[in-house]
């Protein structure tokens, strides 16, 4: 692969380069049946490779009634119907590979789909082959759930199997049994599943719910309230039900060996990453980021923080010093589960966001559509497809606003399908005017803006692996100081709808990107002035 992400020898892809993030069902609709699919993601690797990106992380493509869109896998060997084949995943990961991007997908280790033969074969009795690779326990002598474990989408984790007397343990859906990840046969079949797609040329794996994948073995309740965890499931944060402390089901003192096993197995192939989904502490994600396991324990906390200079400055302070020496930051802006990142901060706001996940110390992770600095779009009742919706009974707890199909073109449906046909999710027609077709010709939009962006960042190793540190302590003004041995940079972002005078830091400073596309090249010593909202990156030309 040629190295057009910008990464050098020294380090692995995945420091440096940008990972992005695309949630296949909404992506591009190939097959023309109104859901997006392999194909239509072929169809746009050169607008993916265009961004600048390292590689793109594929939500779940396959065989899956689709009851969590693919997070309730049937076989993991396969592609489902709604997605396409093995073939056209083989050339989608060739046809990335030839562009200089990589391929990770998303692997679900944590639970299968109920309709998986391993699960359907432990409901036959006690005594299946694969009775105990799921979490079979029976009723609290009481009667009633083993415990009070709740989850994630709301009511008791327990589901009861009458013919067989007891229940099963499941953190999402009932349809969606956990795996008890206790038993070898288990840990075997999944690590044969990982190979089965390294061998197909996939570069690594993000870990859907890895931080519950092991529970506690003596049952014990969970306490009430929360304790700082992030939150996987958006609006269900609101949801009583959910506010659990995860002592007993997640962050198992076990579960870095488990991850240590799983990085084993990449480690049987060349240049591989994972990636692990952790909804806990900051200082609990960085500290097993630290360890051998997880190359990227995802963070989520931009997600979470008010968003304000302040709270971010304290939020990038916070999260450098917990992370253990030699471990490498990670930062997440967005993903398929939480509102969007127009739709959190503000539509003003979305441009310094960008700049800031772009400038931060540490691996960025975009989620599709960013880039164009989309909103949520609201689902009205009939079209609601989310099941943290549908089974909670609560249409805000829904997913389905950040998942809007990706608007491409001024068409009807923004080109995401054929104009003729529905998509799964509702286009909203303005839509189109946020589409790639339109801001590709707007020099002032927000996917030029960050594609310029990108190239900045490759060509400037401050920004790609230099020291990151705060220098604000202000709610409209977040400066941050970005350094390596070549270079200092100053990277100044405004929340603020005035413009704000920012004094410098001793030397003479050049004005060298804005997002505004301001005037640039200016020479600047004392101070400089910000424009509401816009961010601006100096080069520091000479010390004091
Ligand atoms: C986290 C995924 O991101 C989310 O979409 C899914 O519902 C749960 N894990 C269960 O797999």
């Amino acid at each position: 692969m040629s190295r057009s992400d910008g990464s050098s020898a020294s380090s692995p892809w995945w420091h440096e380069g940008i990972l992005y993030q695309v949630y296949v069902p909404s992506f591009q609709d190939g097959s023309g049946d109104g859901f997006g699919d392999l194909a239509g993601v072929v169809a746009r690797l050169d607008y993916l490779a265009g961004l600048g990106i390292a590689a793109i992380w594929l939500s779940p493509i396959h065989e899956s009634p689709l009851l969590d869109l693919g997070y309730d896998v049937a076989d993991y060997r396969s592609v489902g119907r709604a997605f396409g084949d093995l073939d056209t995943f083989d050339e989608l990961v060739a046809g990335a590979h030839a562009r200089g991007l990589r391929v990770l997908m998303d692997l679900v280790p944590q639970h299968t789909s109920a309709e998986h033969p391993w699960f359907q074969d432990a409901l036959r009795g006690r005594d299946g082959v694969h009775r105990d690779w799921y979490l079979w326990h029976d009723p609290a002598p009481q009667g009633g759930p083993p415990n009070n474990w709740a989850s994630a989408f709301g009511g008791s984790a327990w589901t009861f199997h009458a013919p067989t007397g007891q229940y099963y343990y499941h953190a999402h859906l009932p349809e969606q049994p956990s795996l008890n990840w206790r038993n070898p046969q288990v840990r075997q079949a999944m690590f044969d599943v990982m190979r089965f797609w390294f061998d197909r040329g996939v570069d690594g794996f993000r870990l859907d719910a890895v931080w519950r994948l092991l529970k506690d073995e003596q049952l014990r309740d969970n306490p009430a309230g929360d304790e700082g965890e992030s939150f996987e499931i958006g609006g269900a944060a609101a949801h009583t039900a959910v506010r659990q402390v995860q002592r007993y089901t997640a962050d198992h003192p076990e579960l870095p060996g488990l991850l240590a096993e799983m990085r084993a197995v990449a480690d049987e192939y060349d240049d591989r990453v994972l990636l692990g989904e952790l909804h806990l502490t900051l200082e609990r994600v960085a500290a097993l980021g630290g360890r051998r396991g997880l190359d990227v324990a995802m963070n989520f906390s931009l997600i979470d923080v008010p968003w304000r200079g302040k709270a971010l400055g304290d939020l990038v302070r916070r999260y450098e010093a917990a992370l253990p020496i030699g471990a490498w930051p990670n930062w997440v802006l967005s993903n398929h589960d939480r509102s969007r990142l127009a739709t959190r901060v503000g539509v003003d706001r979305v441009r310094g966001a960008l700049t800031l996940l772009l400038t931060l110390r540490g691996t960025p992770t975009l989620y599709y559509g960013d880039e164009l600095g989309l909103p949520d779009a609201p689902v009205a009742a009939p079209r609601v497809r989310d099941c943290a919706a549908l089974r909670t009974g609560d249409l805000t707890l829904g997913r389905d606003p950040e998942r809007m199909p990706m608007p491409w073109t001024r068409d009807r449906h923004a080109g995401f399908t054929d104009p003729d046909v529905e998509p799964w999710l509702p286009v909203p027609s303005w839509a189109t005017g946020l589409s790639v077709a339109a801001q590709e010709v707007d020099p002032r939009s927000t996917l030029r803006m960050v594609r310029s962006l990108v190239r900045y960042r490759h060509a400037s190793d401050a920004l790609r692996r230099g020291s990151v540190s705060v220098l604000s302590d202000d709610d409209e003004l977040l400066v941050l100081r970005r350094e390596s041995p070549r270079e200092t940079l100053l990277v100044a972002i405004s929340l603020t709808d005035r413009s704000r005078r920012l004094a410098l830091p001793a030397g003479s400073w050049r004005t060298e990107w804005v997002t505004g596309r301001g005037p640039l090249g200016h020479v600047v010593t004392t101070a400089v002035v910000l424009p509401a909202f816009e961010a601006m990156i100096l080069r520091r030309t000479r010390a004091a």
